[in-house]
């Protein structure tokens, strides 16, 4: 139970956000006003506030720091009615929990709640110096990974479960790992379960154990996976691949912290700290479902995402220097050169195996450039040089189709002076026929003297 506070000037959305927290187990406080939200605060022991950005007495997102700044230092999740980008980063910046736009608070509140609450009460039970983050080897200088980083280094800080979502190759057991041996629970056993390798007639024995006798062939007892992380943490790889059987029996450990192993009748308990890692869309999966909603809110109580490595190229350098390297101290060799087309050609490539496909790539080059000290484009594997080449191709093709594509529509087109005498042509025939040859009215409607209209009947070869 926490006790939150809303802080907004619409009294419908105050009361449904209040009775929206009670249905949670919470109890909450409203103000109207930003000065008596923060006299609330300074006054009770608030865990969390619901705070309005347009206010009467002027705007939430300058007041954030002041409400953190009380001695309960309430988790805050802005809840705006004008939702933009702006706002949203200035208020995660300001150390918001999470930022909700009106529209989509009925649905999404619950959600930012309770990962908000779990968050403080972990961080709360592992209040403990912050370690300064020991990197293993996760090479990179760009924004994006900084970003990752930084949120591996907040997951450290408590035991909320992790969720590491990205593509094939980008990094996500290497970080499941760094939050291992960055936490306290360091000194004990970094179990994975491969949930995409497991037969599914054997997963629950491998998770959760078995006595003996449970089946033939058990002559001896077994403590499972769940077990040998006792203390330490659990990483469940490719959880979107956990059978339904096998969701549902886990979330009951995540609720319950303790289960029974297969044939066994006593509950065994077990303090794991979980991380899940999965390159598929979990919600999608929700929505489609074959994954379970429940189970989706206990993994996510921190999220990072890895992007792909072809949205974070900043990254490709310091990688492709940290394998090289390796591979150069391996065989004893001086160090390499990268040539300007070797280095435009790993960017250029769209990486869809990620890290692993680049340190794969570097592998082969080092070989095929084994004698050379300095590495050109082609020394990279024959299928990244055609389809450079081919992208290559395809781009002066553009070029070509759309100067084509130009050249089509002007075509018709006539140079300025052969279209002005072709347009006073027509004129003056037209103007002839509207009064009958007569020149002294076909002047009269052509606003021209006499002389002038002569001129240019002479000029067009009219009579
Ligand atoms: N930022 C990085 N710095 C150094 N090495 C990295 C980095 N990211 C990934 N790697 C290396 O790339 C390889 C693939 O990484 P990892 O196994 O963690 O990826 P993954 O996301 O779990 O992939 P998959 O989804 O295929 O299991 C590993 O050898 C890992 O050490
Ligand atoms: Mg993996």
């Amino acid at each position: 139970m926490a006790n939150v506070l809303v802080v907004d000037d619409d009294q419908n959305l105050s009361r449904m956000l209040g009775e929206q927290s009670r249905r949670m187990g919470h109890v909450a406080a409203t103000a109207a006003t930003l000065r008596q939200g923060l006299e609330h605060a300074r006054q009770g022991d608030f865990d969390l506030v619901l705070l309005d950005v347009q206010m009467p007495d002027g705007n939430g997102l300058e007041f954030l720091s002041g409400f953190k700044e009380v001695a309960s230092a309430p988790e805050v999740i802005i809840i705006t009615g004008k939702g933009d980008q702006d706002g949203a980063s200035k208020a995660i910046k300001s150390g918001a929990w999470g930022y909700i736009e009106k529209p989509h608070v009925i649905k999404d509140l619950n959600l930012h709640m309770m990962r908000a609450l779990q968050y403080r009460s972990e961080k709360r039970r592992a209040a403990r110096v912050p370690v300064v983050l020991q990197r293993q080897d996760i090479i990179g200088a760009s924004a994006a990974l900084n970003h990752c980083l930084d949120e591996l280094a907040q997951a450290t800080m408590s035991d909320v479960a992790v969720l590491i979502s990205g593509e094939t190759g980008t990094g996500k057991e290497l970080f499941a790992r760094a939050i291992h041996a960055n936490s306290s629970r360091a000194v004990k056993n970094f179990v994975v379960v491969d949930c995409a390798a497991l037969p599914e007639n054997l997963i629950e024995s491998t998770l959760f154990g078995y006595e003996k006798g449970a089946f033939t062939g058990a002559d001896k007892g077994m403590s499972g996976l769940v077990k040998q992380a006792d203390g330490g943490t659990l990483f469940l790889d490719e959880v979107g691949e956990m059978p339904p059987q096998t969701q549902k029996a886990f979330l009951r450990v995540l609720q319950e912290h303790s289960y029974r192993p297969v044939g066994g009748s006593a509950e065994i308990t077990s303090d794991f700290r979980l991380v899940a890692a999965t390159n598929r869309d979990l919600e999608q999966m929700v929505g489609q479902g074959s994954f379970r909603t429940d189970l989706l809110f206990r993994l996510q109580g921190s999220v990072i995402h890895l992007p792909p490595l072809r949205e974070r190229l900043d990254d490709l350098r310091p990688l492709a220097d940290y394998f090289i390297g390796k591979l150069c101290e391996r065989y004893g060799q001086e160090d390499k050169a990268f040539g300007a087309d070797f280095v435009a050609g790993l960017a250029a490539y769209h990486w869809p195996g990620n890290v692993r496909e680049l340190a794969q790539t570097l592998e082969h080059a080092f070989t095929a450039a084994f004698h050379s000290p300095t590495l050109y484009a082609n020394h990279l594997p024959e299928h990244i040089r055609i389809l450079l080449a081919q992208s290559s191709v395809r781009r002066t093709q553009k070029r070509q189709a759309a100067a084509g594509e130009q050249d089509g529509q002007t075509a018709t087109m006539l140079p300025w002076r052969q279209f002005r005498d072709h347009c006073e042509k027509e004129y003056l025939r037209n103007l002839l026929a509207a009064s009958h040859g007569n020149i002294s009215a076909a002047s009269r409607v052509a606003d021209l003297s006499r002389t002038h209209l002569y001129q240019l009947l002479a000029k067009h070869g009219l009579q």
